[in-house]
């Protein structure tokens, strides 16, 4: 065959393969078996392996992931992204209403209504129908670029269908996850001894914003189209490819013929209320539907309305989110039990009689601290109103007193049943009694946190602030003697920003430590092979592997090393700040509170926290013992700052940078000495400008405070 003929087949391969991906994600109607799809990607593949000169980034081969990058790069939106308004009163909407007949001086339009997606927005660009280019929100005017990650879902286009095809456009719209696949990724991960997500939403924007596109990929994530933003050389929302746009329903249309999975729900109304009716339907079946979505969005369907009622700073006039109420159940508090963190912080946690809101199954809900549980009264026993706002984990609102005889007479629902209801208008019957103890109510002891430490039974502190004040939180004064301590504090001493010990999960730190193999942090530099191989799900490699990794890990950054310690409230960012100051850890552990508060960022609570840490004596042999197992700090980029023209100055940074990230620029000044701060001061020394500055050069020049350029920058630093 003719190389000609190669290209044509691959042209051929990759429509073929899109539309039958189309047909089977966004159409759920396919027409050919997995095997026969297989048999065509394994074509196209073998043929872009033997003329690599002819794969191309739209390329259905493209969506399985590429090498992981080092970071995303920020990059500009076609226009800023909004937010939108959002209530879930009805007279909100009405009064929606009357702004908007007001704002076009009563000229008639209808409205469309369809899902408020709970998902992570993204903006998609395409350049002659070929996708270019995917970016997150970021911070509503830049995001970042996440292109090899969305380019795994299958529901996006990665060449636009149909004879339509704009020069270029952007399109906006959610990636998502539906329940069914949060919940078997949550289960997936907690086998992996993983990190679970508390919702759909951060399950999606955990796995866009990877660094990884092949665990994207792995993930299942799915897209609905809701805007189409710019249209090359017309005006936005007038023209795509020679067809008139008037009307929001017509631009869904064209969002499904270029391919587009939209809201099946869309709606056109006649008027508000038309409106208002599909919110309540919604809200009805809202717990069928394989999404999670927290509302509906009403927009005004004339796309000519949108210019004249223009937007507001952060969100449009012409558009407006009718939120669903919380999710509400009501169960009952079995036990209350007593949780230790890292910091032996003590929090009470409600174990409750498992209930299903909204499809998720909850046994248990946080209770922050003994005051919380104290205001609200709640009791093992209680009767509770718990409320999940999307999360897995749903907050304790209110208790739900014992009904008294008087209120069940004359077929009054029960409490239960009241409260429970969605459709309620006005506050549900329960809400005045609230809270309040009704006569001949047999309750439980109200709860008190332990004297003891449930776990290791040392005394239980509460902690005083620098007033002398009692502070609402209680800790386990046992330190890392507390086992549950110990293995929460070695997860954080592992941990990416600390000593970044790969396949140390939780499940083997909680095994290490209750085989009696770490006593504290020194320890781990003890194990051996033989010792992992105790454990379970451990063979030959996989120990020598740990062992490797910590011998690795033996040489840290002293920033890093602070970070690694978990002094409480001295995390990744302040870490970097005493590392810099004080240069050797030597001299952080000599300082004193007052030498301490005088950095720069480092309050009383931090100062106290330091100089408590170290005044105790079994941390300093902890680290000594360390030290002595070969544990390296090292101090170079601290070092390094000692020369720095930038060696205790005060930088701003504003507008867009080309060559770094804001990120990269704070960590490498930083490093260089110097403070990188947020806002213009007369103590600023410089303020370095990029594209499009922001309000701190106008600022820097009124200060007369020295301004660079990035090059300028770029050449101070070298
Ligand atoms: S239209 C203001 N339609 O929710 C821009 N947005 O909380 C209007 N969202 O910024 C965008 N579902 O990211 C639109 N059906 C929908 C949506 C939707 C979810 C997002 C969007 C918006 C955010 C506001």
């Amino acid at each position: 065959m003719k190389t000609s003929d190669d290209k044509k087949r691959i042209e051929t391969l990759k429509k073929e393969i899109e539309k039958h991906n189309w047909l089977y994600y966004v159409k759920n109607s396919p027409q050919i078996s997995d095997e026969k799809y297989d048999k065509l990607l394994k074509e196209l593949k073998d043929l872009e392996e033997k003329f690599p000169q002819l794969k191309t980034p739209d390329s259905p081969t493209q969506r399985i992931g590429t090498i992981p990058q080092d970071e995303f790069k920020t990059v500009p939106h076609v226009k800023p992204m909004l937010s939108l308004d959002g209530t879930i009163k009805e007279e909100e909407i009405s009064n929606f209403d009357r702004r908007v007949l007001e704002g076009l001086d009563g000229k008639e339009i209808s409205y469309v209504a369809e899902l408020k997606f709970d998902g992570l927005s993204i903006e998609l660009l395409y350049e002659d129908g070929i996708l270019v280019r995917g970016a997150t929100r970021g911070d509503g005017t830049n995001g970042e670029d996440v292109t090899a990650n969305i380019k795994t879902i299958k529901t996006i286009p990665l060449h636009l269908m149909g004879d339509n095809i704009p020069s270029k456009t952007a399109i906006r719209g959610e990636a998502m996850m539906t329940l069914k696949d949060f919940q078997q990724l949550n289960k997936r991960l907690t086998l992996i001894d993983k990190q679970t997500f508390a919702n759909p939403r951060n399950a999606a924007s955990g796995s866009v914003r990877q660094l990884d596109s092949k665990i994207t990929a792995e993930r299942n994530l799915t897209f609905f189209a809701y805007e189409i933003m710019q249209i090359e050389g017309l005006p936005a929302k007038s023209s795509v490819a020679g067809k008139k746009l008037t009307t929001h329903q017509e631009e869904m249309e064209m969002l499904k013929e270029w391919g587009f999975q939209v809201d099946p729900h869309f709606k056109f109304c006649k008027n508000i209320h038309e409106a208002i009716q599909f919110h309540h339907k919604i809200e009805k079946e809202r717990e069928k539907l394989p999404i999670e979505t927290d509302g509906i969005v009403i927009k005004i369907n004339e796309l000519s309305a949108y210019e004249e009622l223009g937007t507001k700073t952060r969100s449009p006039r012409w558009a407006i989110a009718y939120k669903f109420e919380p999710r509400k159940e009501i169960t009952e508090i079995q036990d209350i039990v007593v949780q230790v963190g890292r910091t032996g912080k003590l929090t009470p946690v409600a174990l409750l009689k498992p209930v299903d809101v909204g499809g998720v199954t909850v046994s248990r809900a946080t209770l922050h601290n003994e005051s919380e549980v104290k205001r609200k009264d709640i009791r093992i026993g209680d009767k509770v109103r718990i409320e999940r706002a999307g999360d897995v984990i749903p907050a304790v609102v209110e208790r739900i007193p014992a009904t008294p005889a008087t209120t069940t007479m004359a077929g009054r629902p029960s409490t239960e049943t009241l409260a429970g209801r969605k459709t309620l208008t006005g506050r549900p019957a329960t809400e005045a009694l609230a809270g309040k103890p009704q006569k001949g109510e047999k309750r439980s002891r109200p709860f008190k946190m332990p004297e003891k430490c449930p776990v290791c039974g040392s005394k239980v502190i509460k902690n005083i602030d620098e007033k002398g004040k009692e502070g609402a939180y209680h800790f386990c004064s046992g330190g890392i003697s507390c086992p549950t301590q110990l293995k929460r504090a070695i997860e954080h001493f592992v941990s990416k920003g600390a000593f970044d010990i790969d396949g140390l999960g939780e499940k083997i730190v909680d095994n290490l430590v209750d085989t009696g193999m770490i006593k504290d942090f020194s320890d781990l530099f003890k194990l051996g092979k033989d010792d992992f191989l105790k454990l379970e799900g451990f063979a030959e490699k996989s120990s020598q592997n740990m062992i490797d990794a910590l011998q690795k890990a033996k040489n840290i950054s002293l920033s890093r090393f602070i970070y690694a310690l978990g002094i409480p409230n001295v995390g990744e960012h302040l870490s970097r700040v005493l590392a810099q100051h004080f240069k050797n850890l030597n001299n952080l552990i000599k300082a004193n509170i007052d030498k301490l508060k005088s950095i720069h960022e480092v309050g009383p609570k931090v100062a106290e926290s330091i100089t408590i840490f170290f005044g105790n004596k079994n941390n300093g042999k902890v680290i000594a013992k360390m030290i002595d197992l070969g544990v390296k700090i090292e101090s170079s980029s601290e070092i390094k700052a000692e020369k720095s023209p930038l060696k205790d100055k005060t930088i701003v940074f504003t507008g867009e940078l080309k060559d770094f990230t804001r990120n990269d620029v704070k960590t490498l000044s930083e490093q260089l000495g110097a403070r990188a701060a947020s806002s213009v001061s007369k103590n600023t020394d410089y303020v370095v400008v990029g594209e499009n500055p922001g309000s701190k050069f106008d600022n820097a020049k009124k200060l007369g405070i020295k301004i660079l350029t990035e090059e300028e920058f770029k050449k101070l630093i070298k």
